[in-house]
């Protein structure tokens, strides 16, 4: 009975907390599937595009995420059950330290030690953990000639993941005042990557597009290897429109959804000056990682978020990057019923965040 009131064992809920709307999404594992459940989205209705938020003092932002959640909750009906919650990506840091092999004791203060150049605030305010993603022999000669006489000659490579404690709290707070039990807090970059491309082998990259920032991330064989945040997203195109013709943030926002493709025409003067800081950056990175990973290849790119599915995004990046480039698609590991799925293909790839955490509910469950 206690079992009962707590929420079905094999639900796992994942809650996003975007910056223009919390999404909610429910999922069952049975028989060995995924099956869709629940879903909803509450929009955070920010005025003055994000000013109000801006200004707003932090009690009362979270009381707003609050009411809205709670609300949210109501309307889908879950009072109980095992919540998976995101941090976003510009919170946290995701990067990779190579060291060499050494006794876990002195692993942690080395990467205590290194975490240091990244991390510019007091340790104690950020929550860390890490592991070990690749051993590797080290080059003999490199390390006679660095004077260097490493025991065992070789090195590791350490994912390191970081995000403010009081981030964590805020959330925990959230949705445990909401009734439902925490199962874990991520930071979106891996809920995404997981309902994009899961333990696919292989390199993909990924642009998510929210509304106010954009997440880059690049996977390899089912780990993030490369993740970088842009203080920018679908908030900036929308004001590019706004300003390049003339018009109101709220026509501007109507256009941007619209059928019309303006972005891959010579006929407009429209210049979106965040697209192409995403390029760049999009580019730098591909780069970058085929400097280093000689046979590694990134063949296509895969586009996320509520923006992906803006009228010829996918030919602007394909022509602008030099790769296929395609809308993801987080619900294709997931059973969902006929009569909802034009629904759920409708909120598309904005639920990629939603769906990759309740996805983690069903990877703990499964792990026992
Ligand atoms: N059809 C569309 N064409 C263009 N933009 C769209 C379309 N549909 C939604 N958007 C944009 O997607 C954005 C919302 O995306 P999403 O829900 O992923 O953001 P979020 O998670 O709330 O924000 P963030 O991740 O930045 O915190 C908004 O900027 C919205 O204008
Ligand atoms: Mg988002």
């Amino acid at each position: 009975m206690l079992e009962f009131l707590k929420g079905k064992k094999n639900h796992f809920i994942g809650i996003d907390f975007g910056t223009s709307s919390i999404k909610v999404v429910e999922i069952s594992y049975q028989n060995q599937k995924l099956h869709l459940e629940n879903y909803g989205v509450v929009d955070l209705n920010w005025s003055n595009h994000g000013d109000e938020k801006a200004n707003m003092k932090a009690a009362s932002f979270e009381q707003k995420l609050n009411e809205s959640l709670k609300s949210l909750l109501l309307k889908m009906n879950l009072s109980s059950g095992m919540a998976y919650v995101s941090i976003p990506g510009f919170s946290g840091l995701i990067t990779i330290i190579e060291l060499p092999e050494m006794e876990s004791e002195e692993l942690a203060k080395a990467i205590k030690f290194e975490a240091h150049k990244y991390i510019p605030s007091s340790l104690d305010e950020i929550a860390m953990s890490w592991e070990i993603i690749e051993h590797a022999e080290k080059d003999a000669g490199a390390a006679l000639n660095a004077g260097k006489s490493s025991a065992f000659g070789k090195k590791i490579k350490v994912l390191l993941v970081a995000a403010p404690k009081r981030d964590i709290e805020r959330y925990d707070r959230l949705v445990s005042g909401s009734m439902l039990d925490v199962g874990a807090i991520e930071l979106e970059t891996f809920s995404i990557a997981r309902s994009l491309v899961g333990d696919d082998n292989g390199s993909f990259f990924i642009i998510d597009i929210g509304s106010r920032a954009t997440n880059i991330i690049l996977v390899e064989n089912g780990v993030v290897k490369v993740n970088r945040n842009i203080d920018a997203g679908g908030n900036e195109i929308t004001n590019a429109i706004c300003d390049s013709m003339n018009i109101s943030r709220q026509r501007a926002e109507i256009f941007k959804k619209g059928d019309k493709d303006f972005l891959n025409t010579t006929e407009t003067s429209i210049v979106i000056p965040v697209l192409e800081l995403i390029v760049g950056e999009s580019l730098r990175i591909m780069n970058a990682y085929k400097e280093k990973n000689k046979d590694s290849k990134i063949t296509s790119a895969m586009l996320s978020g509520g923006t992906a599915t803006m009228k010829g995004l996918d030919q602007y990046f394909s022509r602008s990057l030099g790769v296929d480039v395609t809308i993801g698609d987080p619900w294709k590991k997931v059973a969902v019923e006929p009569a909802i799925k034009p629904l759920a293909d409708d909120l598309g790839c904005s639920f990629a965040v939603a769906l990759g955490l309740a996805m983690r509910g069903v990877e703990d469950y499964k792990r026992g």
